[in-house]
């Protein structure tokens, strides 16, 4: 056992887990073996990964940080056309902002999702997180607003402060909870309140912010809040010819196989890509059920 080995058992003994992380890099870093080699790799991603996602302790109960490389399945995810322009432009200016920052051209790269419950807007933002190898911090409106109305604007300052420090892509999920048309018969003082708030940190936000809002209410949202966003794209159900390309896409990764007739069975399925995926997973519970049947009998 080397110095190193014996430091961290000690620290593990202790409980101090932030010095333990130190000498487990350490370990990983030194080591040498090439048998270990892609093990002390994925084992430092992780630790510096997830040194990233300590959230300060007024943040935990609204802001969710997750590591995308663990939370979404590309081969399982289906990308139209549609989106995947959209991707590549989102990808196309992060690529850039250093230098649209260095040259003083303040372009927020803001992308506003709408469109029908179940379309996959939520899993969008996911999947652009993946691509950019950035953790995915998850703010959902419906949260803030229920369980803090009074201090929402507060809130929202210091999730912005924090997530312009580091780098993410940051979701506004469910925007609709508080970008309500100010002066409508629905309009509540406080909610008037917070739609200027949210402008304000929105027009703070820097060009190497990667922001992602979704709704499913566009037409209630107020036309100054949705100026802020530079691109607005509405996410719709997919064809038929989209979905068979889904549904082979779920059933190869799986590794269960399923014929034209079944896919084609599928693929006439109504309704979002939430509603094919149920379907999906009710034909495989289906073909597991069968299987069984003929291993009992
Ligand atoms: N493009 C896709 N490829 C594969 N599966 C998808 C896709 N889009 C959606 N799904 C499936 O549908 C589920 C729901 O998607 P998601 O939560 O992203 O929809 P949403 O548009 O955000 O819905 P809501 O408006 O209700 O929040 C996902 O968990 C996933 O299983
Ligand atoms: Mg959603």
């Amino acid at each position: 056992m080397n110095d190193n080995e014996r430091s961290l058992i000690r620290c593990v003994c202790k409980n101090d887990m932030d010095m333990a992380k130190q000498y487990a890099k350490l370990i990983l870093s030194e080591n040498k073996a090439k048998s270990n080699e892609r093990f002390c790799a994925d084992m430092l991603r992780q630790l510096e990964t997830k040194k990233s996602f300590e959230l300060p302790p007024n943040l935990q109960s609204m802001l969710f940080v997750e590591d995308p490389l663990e939370t979404m399945n590309v081969n399982r995810y289906y990308l139209s056309t549609r989106e995947s322009k959209i991707a590549e432009r989102i990808m196309q200016l992060n690529a850039v902002s250093k230098k649209l920052a260095e040259l003083g051209v303040n372009y927020v790269n803001s992308t506003l999702l709408y469109g029908n419950s179940g379309t996959g807007k939520t899993t969008f933002g996911r999947y652009i997180a993946y691509r950019l190898g950035l953790p995915f911090a998850y703010l959902n409106f419906s949260h803030v607003i229920n369980e803090y109305l009074g201090g929402t604007v507060k809130n929202l300052t210091n999730i912005f402060d924090f997530v312009k420090q580091k780098k993410f892509v940051l979701m506004l999920d469910e925007i609709d909870a508080v970008g309500i048309k100010r002066g409508t018969k629905s309009e509540v003082g406080e909610l008037s309140r917070i739609v200027i708030g949210l402008m304000q940190c929105l027009d703070n936000l820097t060009s190497d912010t990667v922001l992602i809002a979704a709704t499913n209410r566009i037409d209630i949202l107020d036309p100054a809040l949705l100026r802020r966003f530079t691109v607005k794209h509405r996410i719709i159900e997919l064809n038929r010819i989209e979905s068979k390309e889904m549904i082979h896409m779920f059933f190869s990764d799986v590794g269960v196989s399923i014929d034209e007739t079944e896919a084609d069975f599928l693929a006439a399925t109504e309704g979002s890509q939430a509603e094919l995926m149920n379907q999906m997973v009710m034909m495989l519970v289906q073909k597991f059920s069968r299987e069984g049947e003929m291993t009992v009998s």
